[in-house]
């Protein structure tokens, strides 16, 4: 029998998962589970680069290890872990460092970003896309559900296989990157990504109250209730399209073009659309959100799955530049 694909993927614990953690990566990564041998974790480590509160830290990776429980992972099945369980990782990004040239971390959207805002970077910041190559390469991922924002970190991730591998012999396998292309990007309430560090997100977890108002929020023009209107540049509907089947899509679109459609209505029905999708797996959310004891026993049982394979790649990279 052939070996099953694995699939590898994080998420930074640093608040509330949204709809475009949700759409880009959650949903279609949780899917893979019926196909794939998957790995996901929660990307701790990596949230320390701009996250210095431990209180959020901490939570923020229970409300994780919910969100996966809640959409369905299957925890014996497949790996689930903390990023931070594993340390073997990090002696990886350090020896992926020693092969990662400057110029290729200096290329980095995020690293140029904050340079040209002339805000303070982090040697960890700066060196992000070695331990997120660490990340993938120290499971012999094959693929890699992620959004579209993520791509530049996988392209970096192969540009550095490929080099370690030039120089050392065969070690690594080399992934690629999987996006879902009818989602790409999500966009939040102003039409800007949907981020957290914009400020823009709806929550894929909260009351439905929350969510209604987050769904009213979504930033539209001033066209009055009268005139026709465009879908494909409009912000609630680049949302709803995620959410409803194609024939409504079809039949709201027109309803834009006709005119005489208030944004009112199409955020109404969004937010139904919406909640129609997420209200069961919010309710096993909420039910397993304050079980501590439940979501570290998943943590554990994770950590010790993904150690296995992690020792047993770094055991092979660590022979090939000599340590052993
Ligand atoms: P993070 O925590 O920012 O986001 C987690 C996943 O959600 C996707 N995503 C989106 N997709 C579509 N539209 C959006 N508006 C949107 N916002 C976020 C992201 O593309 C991502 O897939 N560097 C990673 C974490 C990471 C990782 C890894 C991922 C660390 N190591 C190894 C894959 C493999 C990050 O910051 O994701």
């Amino acid at each position: 029998m052939t070996r099953r694909k694995r699939t590898l993927s994080g998420i930074k614990p640093t608040g509330q998962p949204h709809l475009g953690n949700y759409l880009g990566m959650l949903k279609p990564a949780l899917a893979l589970q019926a196909t794939h041998d998957t790995h996901y974790f929660i990307a701790d480590y990596h949230a320390l680069t701009t996250e210095h509160d431990p209180r959020v830290l901490r939570e923020s990776s229970y409300e994780l290890v919910a969100t996966f429980a809640a959409l369905g992972m299957d925890f014996d099945a497949h790996t689930f872990f903390r990023q931070s369980d594993v340390a073997e990782v990090t002696e990886l990004a350090w020896i992926l460092s020693c092969v990662t040239s400057m110029g290729l971390l200096e290329r980095a959207h995020a690293f140029k970003d904050k340079r040209a805002r002339n805000e303070e970077i982090t040697h960890g910041l700066f060196s992000y896309p070695v331990l997120m190559a660490a990340d993938i390469l120290i499971y012999d991922a094959d693929e890699v559900p992620v959004g579209q924002d993520q791509k530049q970190h996988l392209e970096m991730t192969r540009d550095i296989a490929q080099r370690f591998n030039h120089i050392f012999g065969e070690t690594f396998v080399i992934p690629e990157a999987r996006i879902e292309e009818a989602v790409a990007t999500v966009p939040g309430l102003d039409g800007r990504k949907m981020s957290k560090s914009y400020g823009n997100q709806i929550p894929l977890f909260c009351t439905e109250q929350q969510l209604r108002k987050a769904v009213m929020r979504v930033v539209t023009d001033s066209r009055g209730v009268e005139e026709p209107k465009d879908p494909d540049t409009c912000n609630v509907f680049q949302i709803f399209r995620h959410f409803a089947p194609p024939a409504r899509q079809a039949e709201w679109a027109a309803r834009y073009r006709a005119g005489g459609m208030g944004y009112g209505e199409i955020k109404q029905a969004t937010f139904e659309a919406i909640n129609a999708e997420i209200q069961g797996y919010r309710a096993r959310y909420f039910a397993i959100r304050d079980d501590t004891a439940a979501l570290d026993a998943i943590l554990a049982k994770g950590a010790s799955k993904a150690r296995v394979v992690a020792r047993e790649v770094l055991r092979r990279a660590r022979h090939r530049v000599g340590f052993a």
